[in-house]
């Protein structure tokens, strides 16, 4: 079932599992089957990547299946993140390797790869009635040191992956975030057709010297 929470009021129009994705910080309990996350994840992996390396890694706590490593992956976060992801059933890290295999190279798209691929786990996840909440909140050294990951693996990013739930279980400033207006930049500020855009308001030929 689609989650209508807050749909994201866009542009132009586009496909309505974008614009019903966002990121919440209230779920419900109910566990998401081993089968979904498989789903969720194959999407992770049919993303596109230089050299058609596929230098993402995930690592997956259900709370359901994995509690340890649930608990590891809560304990990582910062406090203002626990506060509500401690109510999520999954969370899950994303990793990037940062060297190529063919030739042993650092990869500069690594990062980049691995954040589309999660980007496309998270259009599949609005499919399947799922939201994920991604975070830059954590400690990259607990997460390494928790979970013995080789230098060669960049830590990107944590994230819950869960049903969306009622807003009672948030504080009252974190429901109220829920509910905020939702927006983004409009593309005259983003998108320059036929060139970089020339300042207008500034002359640099009369500057004072
Ligand atoms: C890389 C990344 C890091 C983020 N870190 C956090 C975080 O630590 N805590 C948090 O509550 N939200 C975090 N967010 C969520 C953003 O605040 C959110 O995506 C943004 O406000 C847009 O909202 P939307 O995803 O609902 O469209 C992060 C998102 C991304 C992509």
């Amino acid at each position: 079932m689609s989650d209508l929470t807050n749909v994201l009021p866009t542009e132009h129009p586009i496909l309505p599992q974008l614009t019903q994705r966002r990121s919440p910080r209230a779920y419900t309990s109910q566990p998401v089957p081993t089968a979904v996350i498989q789903q969720l994840f194959t999407a992770a992996g049919s993303a596109a990547s230089c050299f058609g390396e596929q230098p993402w890694r995930y690592l997956v706590g259900s709370k359901e299946t994995h509690p340890e490593a649930f608990a590891k992956l809560l304990g990582a976060l910062g406090e203002y993140n626990q506060v509500w992801v401690k109510n999520a059933p999954v969370l899950a890290a994303s990793l990037a390797k940062t060297t190529f295999s063919h030739d042993g190279n650092p990869n500069r798209y690594a990062v980049h790869d691995v954040g589309q691929a999660t980007a496309t786990l998270a259009v599949q996840a609005v499919e399947l009635g799922l939201q994920i909440h991604q975070m830059a909140g954590f400690s990259q050294d607990a997460v390494r040191a928790s979970f013995s990951i080789p230098a060669e693996y960049e830590i990107v990013a944590v994230f819950t992956i869960g049903y969306p739930g009622a807003l009672d279980q948030l504080p009252d400033a974190l429901r109220a975030r829920e509910v905020a207006p939702r927006g983004r930049k409009p593309l005259a500020e983003y998108v320059f057709e036929g060139g970089w855009p020339q300042l207008t308001t500034e002359r640099y030929d009369q500057a004072p010297v």
